[in-house]
């Protein structure tokens, strides 16, 4: 893309990302699982991690980890095909990506290896002359086994390998999947031919995708929980990319993005965005009181962007979780949210919305075995749905549940600390862990 920009706008441009698979300025905090996942593409079929399956919350990497995955094998003169499992007849695009990728190797130049083509379809077919040769030998008419066994025996002859993967593994259909599996094992697995897999998906697949006796291909695969960035992560990304735009940061500020940062990129990248903007940057340093509103809407729109979609994916005993948890101040045992929710859902139903809540990131456990809300969820996004959801409530049973969390809320005492840079007031409850905040 042509920039718009003059030289001086673009060192003074927001080089955060905060949106979904944008790669980042700065990529941090990835090096152990990048090293491990390339050793084990490099080690050939044998080794577990030629087939990998990242898994983690919303935002915490996995797209941009990937495409990172397949920069490296594309340099490496592998054929890469990058497929998504978000919309349906996977195994059909996977076909017609093949086949692109026949078509356009009719008509492109050579390309040396190691270059960074992308072609419109997404299907990168330069790279290596090996390639070319055979994805003009692929015959439309065979289907996805044979096309891709053809490509893996080419690749095999020439001392390269093909890298399938598959973004939004979590959402594909059962049916769809069952049947890459099963050509991914017969090719990968059984013949051991040079077809790499890389998957990545929400947690929550190691109860699904992970589990399903009729997918032994993805039950072999090598699991990787996407790391928490740690706070050292955080002010090595929010410097460098403050930094590298010709901004810089004053008093505090720097550590206490760092701090509000968590463990997930997507927040960092949003405190980063905010902060830069409130403080117009690079006219005048990123100060303590920009970094204070950048939080506040941080907050926000992690509510927006992040909580509220996937408190939508809940059903109604993983809501009275968080509800009960959320009723408990943010802090619980596991008898106090049973307690809560008591009444008609089973002891066994509530340890499987436990279960689902670690895996989405909306809790966490303790050491001591007490739970809190994880990166995924916060108190205040709870009581805000609890609200909101009180106010279509008709039935009785759902009026004196809301009597109930009602009376409960109001029982709660706010902070209210004034907050002088913001001229407000602290939203939080009194005793609140963490700094004080005018808003969500
Ligand atoms: N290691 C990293 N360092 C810095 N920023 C990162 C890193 N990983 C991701 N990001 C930033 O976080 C944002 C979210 O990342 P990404 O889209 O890869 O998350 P995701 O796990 O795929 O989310 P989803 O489950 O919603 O698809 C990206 O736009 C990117 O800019
Ligand atoms: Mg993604």
């Amino acid at each position: 893309m042509n920039n718009l920009l003059g030289d001086d706008e673009t060192s003074q441009q927001n080089l955060f990302t905060p949106d979904f698979g944008q790669p980042p300025h700065s990529y941090v905090g990835r090096d152990d699982m990048l090293r491990d996942v390339r050793t084990g593409l490099g080690a050939g079929p044998r080794d577990p991690r030629f087939t990998s399956v990242l898994l983690g919350p919303r935002g915490s990497g996995k797209t941009v980890t990937l495409n990172m995955i397949e920069d490296v094998a594309y340099k490496a003169g592998w054929l890469v095909l990058p497929l998504d499992a978000s919309t349906s007849n996977i195994v059909e695009r996977l076909e017609e990506r093949i086949e692109w990728a026949r078509d356009e190797n009719e008509t492109l130049t050579a390309a040396p290896r190691g270059g960074t083509d992308t072609t419109t379809t997404g299907v990168r077919v330069l790279g290596a002359e090996w390639q070319r040769r055979v994805v003009r030998a692929i015959e439309p008419k065979w289907g996805a086994r044979r096309q891709l066994t053809t490509l893996a025996e080419h690749a095999a002859a020439n001392g390269s390998a093909v890298l399938l993967t598959v973004d939004e593994l979590h959402s594909g259909g059962v049916e769809e999947l069952r049947r890459l599996s099963s050509d991914l094992q017969h090719i990968t697995k059984r013949e051991q031919r040079p077809l790499a897999f890389v998957g990545a998906g929400l947690a929550e697949m190691k109860h699904t995708l992970l589990e399903d006796k009729k997918m032994t291909f993805f039950q072999r695969c090598q699991s990787f929980d996407m790391p928490p960035l740690t706070r050292a992560d955080a002010m090595k990304c929010l410097s460098k990319t403050v930094r590298d735009a010709g901004g810089e940061f004053g008093g505090n500020a720097l550590s206490d993005l760092a701090e509000a940062a968590g463990p997930l990129p997507f927040r960092m990248q949003l405190l980063g965005y905010y902060a830069w903007t409130v403080a117009d940057a690079p006219h005048s340093p990123v100060s303590e009181t920009a970094a204070d509103q950048a939080i506040n809407e941080t907050d926000q729109d992690m509510h927006q962007r992040v909580f509220s979609p996937t408190w939508h994916t809940l059903n109604e005993h993983e809501q009275s979780f968080l509800r009960a948890l959320s009723e408990s101040g943010g802090h619980a045992s596991p008898q106090q949210i049973a307690g809560r929710i008591g009444g008609p859902i089973s002891a066994s139903s509530i340890a499987r919305a436990d279960n689902h809540l670690v895996n989405v990131g909306c809790i966490a456990h303790e050491p001591d075995g007490s739970i809190r809300f994880g990166p995924v969820m916060a108190h205040e996004s709870v009581v805000w749905f609890a609200e909101r959801e009180r106010q279509y409530a008709g039935t009785a049973a759902h009026e004196s549940a809301s009597r109930r969390a009602g009376a409960e809320a109001g029982a709660r005492q706010r902070c209210s600390k004034h907050m002088p840079r913001a001229n407000a007031r602290c939203i939080l409850r009194a005793g609140h862990a963490g700094r004080c905040r005018s808003r969500w």
